[in-house]
């Protein structure tokens, strides 16, 4: 609902002259699906794009006959397709790859996705290097910096034009303290940040209006660990994929409307980040304030108190593996 309502109030804004081409790379899943449908719905979209190594075309003609502007098109593996996906895009999702069974870690699809985001990522840089490239692919840690070396290797990395998607973890905060809370989810905006798999995922309570929250370790818990609710839930059919959806075209929604000369849209995204590289970690999730070139400015992570102090220690372990894994894995198997 609310995502309708605010699309529907940006329907009158959205500026003819602006033409949003916007591509979704595994279009078919889980996903792609409700993500795709989302984005027909987003008066800023002129043209949509479903690729999928199988099923786009049923799900470009479905979601085409929804009755809005926009034109879609599905795109199965051929000689050209990708490629034809992906030219002129100015926003690339890519929710390609394998979702989470009950028991599994994120990282416990790095085998699987890691050569699916690479071989997409290859031609994102050869058909859309100058694309907003949004990676939802799991382990976000690892496939963003995936993104990074194949873009590099190719000449074209632009670190403002490079996201992870962490949108849901800042979604799941706000829903779950409104929970505890008993009040309206939109007045709760939890900052969360670091990665995006367990112990890396910090939220800040102490800068929300419930400072006090901050020593509620059950709360913290399950923002880090929301994800495997789900999982449980699904039992062995995946993941999020609807409030996921809704996180992925928020994300999507905000880089179209920094792109078309709104200021001030801050969105919190796993980017290339100077914020802590003294403590070895090249990739960092914060607010990020978006613009017509991608990252606009990141946010500094602002006053944090002793307990989250402990937890951007831990969260940083891991992620400077998970960071590293995905380097390695370029160099490795370029
Ligand atoms: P799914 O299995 O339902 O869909 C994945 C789709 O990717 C399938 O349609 C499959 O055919 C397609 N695919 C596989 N290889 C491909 C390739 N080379 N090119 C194009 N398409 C390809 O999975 P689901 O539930 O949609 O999840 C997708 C990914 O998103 C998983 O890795 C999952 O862990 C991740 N995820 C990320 C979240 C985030 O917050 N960033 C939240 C939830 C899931």
């Amino acid at each position: 609902m609310f995502m309708a309502s605010r699309i529907q109030t940006r329907a009158f804004s959205a500026s003819a002259r602006n033409l949003s081409k916007v591509t979704v790379l595994g279009a078919a899943g889980g996903i792609g699906q409700p993500l795709s449908l989302l984005l027909k719905l987003n008066p800023r979209v002129t043209e949509l794009a479903l690729y999928d190594i199988r099923g786009a075309p049923g799900v470009a003609a479905d979601v085409s006959h929804v009755n809005t502007k926009s034109t879609v098109k599905g795109y199965a593996p051929s000689a050209t397709g990708l490629q034809t996906a992906l030219k002129d895009a100015e926003v690339v999702l890519i929710p390609a790859g394998v979702p989470r069974k009950p028991g599994m870690t994120r990282d416990d699809l790095f085998n699987t996705n890691a050569s699916i985001v690479r071989d997409l990522a290859k031609a994102c840089a050869e058909s859309a290097p100058n694309a907003n490239i949004l990676v939802i692919s799991n382990p976000v840690n690892s496939t963003v910096p995936i993104v990074a070396e194949v873009f590099k290797s190719k000449g074209v990395y632009n670190p403002k034009r490079l996201f992870g998607v962490t949108t849901l973890d800042v979604v799941r905060a706000s829903r779950f303290v409104s929970e505890v809370k008993n009040t309206d989810p939109a007045d709760e905006n939890i900052t969360v940040v670091g990665g995006h798999s367990g112990v890396t995922i910090v939220p800040l309570f102490s800068q929300s209006r419930h400072p006090e929250l901050s020593s509620n370790a059950d709360l913290i818990k399950r923002v880090q660990f929301g994800g495997d609710e789900v999982v449980k839930a699904k039992d062995g059919a995946g993941s999020a994929t609807l409030s996921m959806a809704m996180a992925g075209a928020r994300m999507a929604e905000s880089l179209l409307r920094a792109a078309h000369g709104e200021k001030g849209v801050i969105e919190p995204t796993f980017v290339e980040s100077p914020l802590y590289k003294d403590r070895g970690i090249d990739f960092f999730s914060s607010n990020v304030e978006l613009g017509p070139n991608g990252v606009e400015k990141i946010l500094p992570v602002g006053k944090v108190d002793a307990i989250e102090e402990k937890l951007l220690d831990a969260c940083f372990v891991d992620l400077k593996k998970n960071i590293e894994k995905g380097r390695k894995f370029v160099a490795e198997n370029p």
